[in-house]
């Protein structure tokens, strides 16, 4: 049976976490396709051009390397506000498509969380699902995670960065960050991590058992 799996939503709103123990439940692979972007940002910063530079951007995207997402520089807040700054450009988001369909297609299927996989990835998804939590409730989650390592970012700046990042990936016009019309939504937003896992988990079965 093959099993393919969209979870999208906004910044700070779990799924990142929920889509990984959503894929360890099912025994599938899972992609976290905002590295991606992160990467391309990355990348194009660290040859010293600019975000904004459509070719630059999208030559950094097709050139994207599956063993560079997994550098601890691509984590915190500076690295997804600079991605949703290359996210804007449709060219970078073509080139990585078809990395994230080949992802999407393999055997057994996989997990994958974003802003655009229920709607232009795998809109044939057989699971899609919006989560969303208040802004408040996103950037009080992220202020604690930063305050556990030790880190000293203000919830204010937090919050500022989540809405800003949130309208960008919402009003740009390729892809936006969209709920798919057949998504189920799930609100975390008064759900601690293990009770928004069994409330997806539930969805999902629901959903499966359905079909
Ligand atoms: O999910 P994460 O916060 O890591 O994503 C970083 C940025 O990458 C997002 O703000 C968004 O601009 C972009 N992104 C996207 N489409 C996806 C995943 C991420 O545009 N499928």
């Amino acid at each position: 049976m093959t099993l393919i799996i969209a979870i999208d939503g906004p910044a700070a709103s779990g799924k990142g976490t929920l889509a990984r123990r959503i894929a360890s439940h099912f025994g599938l692979p899972w992609l976290d396709t905002g590295l991606l972007y992160r990467a391309v940002a990355r990348d194009v910063l660290v040859s010293g051009g600019s975000l904004d530079d459509i070719a630059e951007a999208a030559a950094a995207a097709r050139a994207i390397a599956a063993e560079t997402l997994d550098d601890p520089a691509l984590r915190g807040p500076k690295a997804g506000d600079a991605a949703s700054i290359v996210a804007k450009i449709p060219e970078v988001r073509a080139a990585l498509l078809d990395y994230q369909r080949a992802f999407a297609g393999q055997a057994g299927g996989a997990v994958l969380d974003g802003r655009d996989i229920g709607t232009v990835v795998c809109p044939g998804a057989h699971v899609k699902v919006f989560v969303t939590a208040s802004d408040e409730a996103r950037a009080q989650r992220r202020f604690l995670e930063h305050q556990g390592r030790g880190e000293n970012i203000s919830y204010h700046d937090l919050l500022t960065d989540i809405r800003r990042r949130d309208a960008r990936d919402r009003d740009r016009s390729a892809a936006p960050m969209l709920a798919a019309r057949d998504a189920m939504h799930l609100d975390t937003t008064e759900l601690d991590a293990n009770q928004a896992f069994d409330a997806l988990l539930t969805l999902i079965n629901t959903k499966l058992g359905a079909n």
